[in-house]
Order: structure tokens, then sequence, then C-alpha cells
């Protein structure tokens, strides 16, 4: 199996990579990544050298670039390259129409052409939108995007979608839940709170914190893919989650206790604009057709993600200080310029 993933230098891409090339010895992996600030090589570092793997730094919007990677045989695309960052999308979208759209479409595009034999989109369960208490979104459920990220990512969808519609171009769909674990870069909700909680600084909770998330550890996800990826029906969306909503208060809450510091630390603060209220997923579909379940329950996940964030001080403080960015510009420049040849 030959793979070109997109966005393998950002957390669910790094953590998938190296999940792939331990579940598949045999398997190559060509990374394709921009090294946005949210791509990190360093997330990468035990593997820069495994014989298998390559990495290319370029943007998934760069058709040529893109020409030249798939005039290798590739059996097979995962998509993980996207502008991730919902406050940031509220800020300003641009980058996020640019990659999210632009960039799937230009990899969808030349991808038909060179007749790449699946392509794996990764979508969020974002796309659906906020749902009520007693609802959960299925794979035929509407499409609801509330933020601009999630406005991206739903049109994101859609083009992949009418590839398959369109020219039977294999493409398969997945839309997973929140994910966390270990490389997450420190915006995002879980690693905020430990690193924060880690320094006794304050936990900034959006709101009242009742808002709902469907957390997976990272690991699970990466499984879903694989399976997904072998055996998922082209055409079809999947989606992937634990199955079970916790309000983020609850989960700050389980992060405390597994720490052992004081609620007092919990300070709310203004409401993100738009803040979708509750995600749930209905994840019969993958159960079911390709037998996936997840393995780690939320508190064990939590443990375990707390543990890696404490015993990686210098990562933290490598992706809060910026000079992750120094070390991925060092790592590239000490690289041959040519296309890796698998
Ligand atoms: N994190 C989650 O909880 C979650 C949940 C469901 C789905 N997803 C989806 O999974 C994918 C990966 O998410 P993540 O959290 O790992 O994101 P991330 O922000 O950690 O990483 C994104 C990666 O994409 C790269 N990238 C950005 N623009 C690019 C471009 N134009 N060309 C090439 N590379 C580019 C970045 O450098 C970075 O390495 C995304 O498509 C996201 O929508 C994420």
């Amino acid at each position: 199996m030959k793979l070109l993933v997109t966005g393998g230098a950002g957390f669910i891409g790094s953590n998938f990579i190296r999940y792939f090339l331990r579940a598949h010895p045999d398997a190559h992996i060509v990374n394709l990544d921009k090294l946005t600030y949210a791509g990190n090589l360093d997330n990468l570092s035990e593997i820069e050298s495994h014989p298998n793997y390559k990495f290319v730094r370029g943007d998934v919007a760069d058709s040529n670039l893109i020409n030249s990677i798939l005039s290798q045989p590739i059996d097979a695309i995962v998509h993980f390259a996207a502008e991730t960052h919902v406050d940031r999308s509220i800020a300003d979208a641009q980058a996020f129409v640019r990659t999210n759209v632009l960039g799937t479409y230009t990899l969808l595009d030349v991808a038909k052409r060179k007749r790449v034999g699946r392509f794996l989109h990764i979508s969020t369960d974002e796309v659906y939108g906020s749902l009520t208490a007693d609802e959960s979104a299925n794979e035929q459920s509407h499409i609801q995007p509330n933020s601009p990220y999630a406005a991206s990512k739903a049109a994101s969808d859609m083009f992949a979608r009418s590839f398959w519609q369109t020219y039977q171009f294999p493409v398969v769909i997945t839309r997973c839940s929140n994910n966390y674990g270990p490389y997450q870069f420190p915006e995002k909700l879980i690693p905020l709170m430990i690193t924060h909680a880690l320094h006794d600084m304050k936990l900034p909770v959006y709101g009242d914190g009742l808002n709902e998330r469907d957390w997976l550890f990272v690991e699970d996800h990466c499984r879903a893919i694989d399976r997904v990826l072998e055996a998922g029906r082209p055409g079809e969306v999947y989606n992937i989650g634990f199955g079970r909503p916790v309000k983020n208060l609850e989960v700050v809450r389980l992060l405390l206790r597994i720490m052992g510091k004081s609620e007092d630390l919990i300070e709310f603060v203004a409401d993100r604009p738009g803040h979708d209220r509750r995600y749930a997923l209905d994840t019969g579909k993958i159960r079911a057709e390709l037998g996936w379940e997840p393995a780690v329950g939320l508190e064990q996940g939590l443990a375990e993600t707390v543990e890696w964030y404490r015993n990686h001080p210098d990562w933290v403080e490598r992706t809060r200080n910026g000079e992750y960015l120094t070390y991925c510009e060092k790592f590239y420049r000490n690289r041959d310029a040519t296309l890796p040849q698998l």
C-alpha cells in the first residue's frame, strides 16, 4: 500500500502516520504538508528517518505539485490537510476557503485524472450543525454548518461527493467527532486546559460550559480510518465517534480531578459567537458495516493525554514560543528539495 497523506504534520495526521507505519510495516507513506502554524515536524521526529516515510512541504491547492507527486504510483490518498480552528475561522475565513475548499477540489481533480484508486476525505461532525438534546446525526442528516470552519468543511464534502456521483471517482468521506490525545496543538480545548492546569493558570471555559461534544481518543480515530480505507464503500459517508456526548465543563472537571488540581482554576469567559451547543453522532453504520468500535473510554484517554503532556514539556514549550517553526525550517532546509520516490 502506497499512501499520500496530506496534513500529516498536524495533530491527527501525525498520529495516523505513526499508527499506520506500526500497523502496516510494509506500507509506504508520502506526507504532503504546507507546515502552517498547525503543522509541526516535531510531531514526527521519531519516524523522520523511517525508510518507508517521505515528507514533502507543499500546498494541497498547488496542482503542479500534486501532479508531480501523483506521477509515481499511489494507491490511496488520505486527505487531512485543512485549516481547523473555529476561532480563527471566525476572525478571518479566507485561508479556510482556500485550503479546505479550493485545496480539496484541486486534490480531487488531479487525483481523478491520475486514476488514484481510493480517496479518503477526512471531515467532521461539525457539518451537521448544533443538535438538540434528543437528536443525533446519521449520515443522511441535513448538513447545517454554523461556523465558517464548518461551512468550508461542508463545501469540501460536497465536492468530494460530487466526484463520486459525477465521475465515479472512488471517494469515501468520514465525519468524526472531536478528537483528543498526544500532539494536539495547545489552542484546542483539552490540551489548552491541561497545559494551563500544569502551570496553575486559569482555565478559560466558554459561556456556561454546557456545550456538549462526543470526545474520541485520536488512536481510535486512526483505527477507524484504517478500516474505512480497507473496506469502506466508495461514495459512502461514515460517521465516527465515541457515542457519548459530554459537557465541556464535565471534561474540564474530570481533567482537574485526574491532575489533582482545584476547580477554582476554572474561569468562565465570554462565549464564542455562534457556538454550537451540542454535537452528537449516530455511529451505527461504521460499527455494523466495518466492525469498528472505540477502545479507549474518556477517563482513560484523558489520563493518558495528561500523562503525555506532563512528559513532553519541551514539545509544549516549543509550540508555545513558536520555536517548532524554526525546527521545521531547519529540517526542511537540510532535506533534498526534489520530490521523493517511493
Ligand atoms: N481535531 C479534531 O477534533 C477533528 C475532528 C474531526 C475531523 N477533523 C478533521 O481532521 C483533519 C485534521 O485535523 P487536525 O486536528 O489534525 O488539524 P491540524 O490543524 O492539527 O493539522 C492540519 C494540518 O494541515 C496542514 N495544512 C494546512 N493547510 C494546508 C495546505 N494548504 N496544504 C497542505 N497542508 C496544509 C497544516 O500544516 C497541519 O499540519 C482536518 O481535516 C479536520 O477538519 C478534526
